[in-house]
């Protein structure tokens, strides 16, 4: 199913202007539903199998638990599993880490690429300074995941957004770097699932994933 660029962008900012207002007061959002442990999981693979937009309110029940991470990062990667055959991956190993590139000939969808990067580097980056999450802010129930946020603060992302000779976004070349064995076998673990993603869609998104033997 193609979700119109236009119409996904629109619902990204206004999924993320309503997360803005319910975290400046104690609205709906943050009264929450109850945490129930494995509630997580349901609610991520609901979101997954229904596709896509859901009610907001929805969204926003996974937010702060990591379940489904914030709203507006939802609203982009479910822009990216709908569309995935329109994006080209390659990685491969490098000495430290790994490198890869992420592109599309949709430009809408080349920068929708770089947008998902940016929301997701940055949320390395947070969870790197505080010397890693204990609670990572996105899929919590896939342990391989989980592992890259609790070691954070091991990882270094070098992310540039590309464009051809038009100067038309093209994706982005990503270097990622491990400072222990650990955080090496991470990125590339991470690498491969990253390219399952977007060669499967959604129904790789569903999966969870072990975390690599160092
Ligand atoms: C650059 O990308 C745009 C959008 O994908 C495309 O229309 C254009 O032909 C490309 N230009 C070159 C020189 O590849
Ligand atoms: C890449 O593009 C995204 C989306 O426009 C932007 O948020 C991000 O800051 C850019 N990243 C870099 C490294 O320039």
């Amino acid at each position: 199913m193609r979700i119109p660029f236009a119409a996904l962008l629109l619902l990204a900012a206004a999924v993320a202007t309503r997360g803005a207002a319910a975290q400046r007061g104690p609205g709906p959002a943050a009264a929450g539903p109850a945490a129930s442990p494995g509630g997580g999981m349901g609610m991520a693979m609901g979101m997954g199998m229904g596709m896509g937009m859901g009610p907001g309110g929805g969204m926003m029940m996974g937010s702060g638990r990591g379940a489904m991470g914030k709203p507006e990062w939802m609203a982009v990667w479910q822009g990216l599993l709908s569309n995935h055959a329109q994006i080209s991956r390659d990685w491969r190993p490098t000495a430290k880490g790994i490198e890869s590139q992420t592109k599309s000939n949709d430009e809408r969808l080349a920068r929708l690429i770089q947008l998902h990067v940016a929301q997701m580097a940055g949320a390395l980056d947070a969870c790197a300074a505080q010397g890693g999450c204990q609670q990572p802010p996105l899929r919590g129930w896939d342990p391989l995941f989980v592992e890259v946020f609790r070691r954070a603060n091991e990882i270094k992302l070098k992310v540039t957004n590309t464009t051809n000779a038009t100067g038309d976004a093209t994706g982005v070349a990503v270097q990622e770097e491990g400072a222990t064995d650990a955080a090496r076998a991470l990125a590339r673990a991470h690498a491969a699932v990253v390219s399952d993603f977007a060669r499967r869609g959604h129904a790789a998104m569903m999966e969870a994933h072990e975390v690599p033997k160092a």
